[in-house]
């Protein structure tokens, strides 16, 4: 474990590796306790530097010995490295043999042992946990492994590449060596040891290769991975459909493991994935389940171009393919969504995860730029701004440039740069080279501002009518809010995408003053400067605008419109983004004007008729009803107001879904009624649809039952419960009861938990759907508590810690942000502990309270003395001293 300050590692400081390594020879002698790793490298000097001594990163090993062209050499350690002074020859072999305890490997990371088997994470820096190497992405090797083991315990022996040899050794071990043609950074190696079996297939590409894709999982679990294998059949055909980028391997695996910090990981050829992005079956998997694997199976596998074959020279260029891979990943997702509402549906969830994720960290201490100027802990920088509000800047490119621009900029993007590690601009610079007549091009360094910039800009839009003159004129102006190490920031640019609507509803033709005629009624300006002025003529009636539709930049909107203006719009836009914003802004002024008057929320009739006429819209898709009705999380409401109360703030929207509740029983029992699934069960858009909003109206039911204690509905979730032949509808039934608090939640989760404690995946839902569920004069956070002493919960496992710690300080404010600073306590407590097991999972977990500054007294003060007793602790990972010390400062 790295301890105490680790310096500050600046992007301004980049420099050339001092050496190459062009050929990786590993062999290594497989064992829990203690793995042998003897590595061979062919070892090139940059001659385009001055001579240096060779320094190799290196972290938890023991070393055996090195050698250099055969002989042994001298070497020292310094700060961490192993130096070896400039040996004579300009290239030379180096050799070098360590070993690693792979069981003691509690951070999961480097090698480690999981259930049974061995598995490695090495990105971004867990290569140096095996071997001495020059761990840094620009080092780009061609890598022969040897594995060696015990056939019993490792039957299965994989690493990147392709199985050239194997076979059985004296002493009753077995072998397998893989060769990797492709060179690559040490962060894409990958090792697996383990008694697993696989879901095989073999496809044939356009080209007429045909390829070996594998699924591998632990014996009982066969018959959980066809999801899995379906979704990377429909990643190969979508890549080379939309991009085409082909898949370049003889053989693709993919092996799930039960403990993994992240989703999964893009080793080339052989991915690494948790187990919950693998494994699904009808019976233990939700709809969101499904589609969670759909996507991180795909982004796995569109790493394989933008990640593998063009990597990151640096890992400040991490958004380079992580912000254009999830991009790749949610365009994936709606083209198999398939309908216009159904891709909709997928953006406003991109867009939820979005605000309630990266607009807090943007607004908060460890706020900063897609691409980070400095860091301690590398770790610390797999965030939500370097992932989803990347992907929001290569969104932007694509509307800037258009579909077949954007291809071509890719396209652009791989002939110049394939084999190589390249930085964000070179991104950039080729979307807007193919591109030369787009604004992107006309406005690039602006628009890379994106990149060097934190905080969420505000815009801020207003308009004037000139009855007169038929004209409109838009204002549009911004702001940049001020972030920990910068201020003074330069306009960025922001393309709104918008429509003009009359006050019926009608879409206005849009043209802009000096055009000839109309373009459309859906355009997108560009802003570029602080303010500007857009002056659309042929006006003849004041206007609604819609604007930022399909929320067409990550920005923070004020335009001024009414509740008035928003109804028009909630019944009228064309734009599905934009309906489903205008309700949400309705319901949010709701509860802000309840927070600001400390009264209890008495919702008006226009508004609970707008949500009753969206119910019922005959033809509109349920899944955009079920989002349309769900009321803003309090996640997303706390950031929308300063000296956030926690509990007032739950107390004000669990009143509101109250009235929601009653106020439209009849319309909920219809939709109960009108939204069953026939037919077997497919986790597609459609069907989804129609279960989500029926468990919406399954839980919204419940709940106006219990309150007036009428048992019907109580009885019916339980039956549901009971009877329900998928996870969707039994995990939504049971919900319905834990979130009513009604007496029969109990008995269920009884009987949940004894019809499923073998089975890990679900286990976390029952750990979990216990943490989220609406606080209720304590009980939650008591039972959490009580849970953490439950025999199946360990902090060791990241899905379970997630399950029910994280889901208690991150997804349940009223839980957690307590009068008494239990919660707090709590909090300190397992940063500490997990600290001292697993620091990056700790350091995630640290971030719930990042957004303490906005907390009220006396949730604030309380706070920050929580976190200050992590800070005293001398002993803490540098991982989680960064996380704290930003939040101190
Ligand atoms: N590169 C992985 C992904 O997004 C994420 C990851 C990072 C996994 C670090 C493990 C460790 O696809
Ligand atoms: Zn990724």
């Amino acid at each position: 474990m790295r301890e105490g300050t680790t310096p500050l590692v600046r992007r301004e400081d980049y420099l050339a590796p001092a050496y190459w390594i062009r050929t990786a020879d590993l062999t290594f002698d497989l064992d829990a306790a203690k793995t042998i790793v003897s590595s061979k490298l062919a070892i090139e000097r940059n001659s385009a530097l001055p001579v240096q001594p060779l320094r190799l990163h290196g972290e938890d090993l023991n070393l055996l010995r090195v050698l250099v062209d055969g002989q042994s050499v001298s070497f020292r350690h310094e700060d961490g490295l192993l130096v070896i002074d400039a040996p004579a020859a300009d290239a030379f072999t180096l050799e070098i043999r360590n070993t690693i305890s792979p069981e003691k490997n509690t951070q999961l990371s480097g090698l480690y042992a999981s259930g049974s088997g061995l598995f490695t994470q090495c990105e971004a820096e867990g290569f140096r946990r095996i071997t001495y190497f020059l761990d840094r992405p620009d080092v780009m090797a061609v890598y022969t492994v040897t594995l060696r083991g015990d056939p019993k315990k490792y039957p299965v022996l994989l690493s990147n590449g392709n199985l050239v040899e194997q076979g059985t050794l004296d002493g009753g071990k077995h072998f397998a060596k893989w060769h990797d043609p492709f060179p690559k950074p040490s962060y894409l190696f990958a090792v697996v040891a383990a008694d697993l079996v696989a879901r095989e297939q073999w496809v044939r590409t356009r080209s007429g290769k045909e390829h070996l894709l594998q699924v591998y999982v632990t014996r009982g679990d066969l018959d959980k991975t066809e999801h899995a294998m379906n979704s990377l059949i429909a990643s190969i055909v979508w890549d080379e459909a939309r991009f085409k980028l082909p898949l370049d391997l003889e053989r693709f695996m993919i092996v799930a493991v039960p403990d993994f910090n992240m989703g999964a990981m893009e080793n080339k050829g052989l991915n690494l994935f948790n187990t919950k992005y693998v494994l699904a079956s009808p019976a233990t998997a939700t709809d969101t389940d499904f589609d969670g694997i759909e996507s991180v199976v795909a982004h796995e596998y569109f790493h394989n171009w933008t990640g593998d074959r063009v990597t990151c020279r640096d890992w400040f260029q991490l958004s380079l393919k992580e912000g254009l891979t999830v991009f790749r990943d949610q365009e994936f997702s709606m083209d198999m969504a398939g309908s216009p509402s159904a891709r909709a549906v997928r953006r406003i969830g991109d867009v939820r995860v979005l605000r309630e994720r990266q607009f807090p960290e943007d607004a908060g201490p460890m706020a900063h730029p897609v691409r980070p100027d400095a860091y301690q802990a590398i770790d610390n920088f797999y965030t939500a701004t370097v992932y989803e509000k990347g992907a929001e800047v290569v969104r932007m490119m694509h509307t800037l440039v258009g579909r077949d621009g954007f291809a071509a900029g890719m396209a652009l993007y791989f002939e110049r740069h394939d084999g190589q590690a390249v930085t964000c601009d070179d991104f950039a610079q080729a979307m807007a080279d193919a591109n030369p007549a787009s604004a992107l091009a006309g406005h690039l360094d602006i628009f890379k501002r994106w990149y060097a910039q934190a905080g969420t800009p505000r815009l801020s839009a207003r308009g004037t009518w000139n009855a007169e003159a038929a004209t409109y004129t838009l204002t549009l102006s911004q702001q940049l809010p001020d972030t920990p190490g910068q201020s003074g920031k330069q306009p960025q640019l922001i393309p709104v995408a918008l429509g003009l609507l009359t006050r019926e509803g009608q879409a206005l033709p849009l043209q802009l003053q000096g055009e000839d005629a109309p373009q459309g009624t859906e355009r997108v300006l560009v802003l570029t400067e602080g303010e500007q002025c857009f002056t659309f003529t042929g006006i003849q009636a004041d206007v609604v605008p819609s604007l930022l539709r399909n929320f067409s930049a990550p920005v923070v909107l004020d335009d001024g419109l009414t509740d008035a203006d928003l109804l028009v719009l909630l019944a009228h836009d064309s734009d599905a983004f934009n309906r489903w914003e205008a309700g949400q802004r309705l319901a949010l002024n709701r509860i802000k004007a309840a927070l600001g008057h400390g009264e209890a929320v008495q919702l008006d009739a226009p508004f609970i008729e707008a949500m009753r006429s969206l119910l019922r819209e005959p033809g509109l898709d349920p899944a955009f009803k079920e989002l349309a009705l769900t009321l803003p999380s309090e996640i997303y409401v706390a950031e929308q107001v300063s000296d956030v109360d926690p509990q007032r703030l739950h107390t004000v929207r669990e009143a509101m879904l109250d009235q929601l509740a009653t106020a439209l029983q009849a319309d909920w029992t219809w939709a109960w009624d009108e939204h069953q699934v026939a037919g077997g069960y497919r986790p597609d858009a459609e069907q989804s649809g129609l279960r989500a909003l029926a468990n919406r109206a399954l839980a919204m039911l419940v709940r106006a039952a219990t309150l007036s204690g009428e048992p019907v509905w109580p009885g019916k979730a339980y039956q549901r419960f009971k009877d329900a032949t998928n996870m969707t509808d039994r995990l939504g039934a049971l919900e319905a009861l834990v979130g009513a608090h009604h007496e029969l939640a109990q008995p269920a989760l009884e009987r949940f938990y004894a019809l499923f404690r073998h089975d890990p995946l679900v286990l976390d839902k029952w750990f979990m759907l216990q943490a989220r569920a609406p606080e209720k004069n304590g009980q939650v956070f008591a039972q959490v508590k009580a849970l953490l002493k439950h025999p199946d919960f360990k902090l060791g496992n990241p899905n379970r810690a997630r399950a029910l710690l994280f889901v208690l300080t991150a997804s349940n404010p009223a839980a957690f942000h307590r009068t008494d600073a239990a919660g707090y306590v709590l909090w300190a407590d397992k940063v500490i502990e997990m600290d001292a097991i697993n620091p990056q999972l700790a350091s995630r977990f640290a971030r719930s309270l990042d957004r303490w500054r906005n907390l009220a007294e006396p949730y604030r003060s309380a706070a920050r003395e929580a976190i200050a007793r992590v800070a005293a602790k001398a002993e803490l990972s540098s991982d989680t001293r960064e996380i704290i010390e930003r939040a101190l400062q």
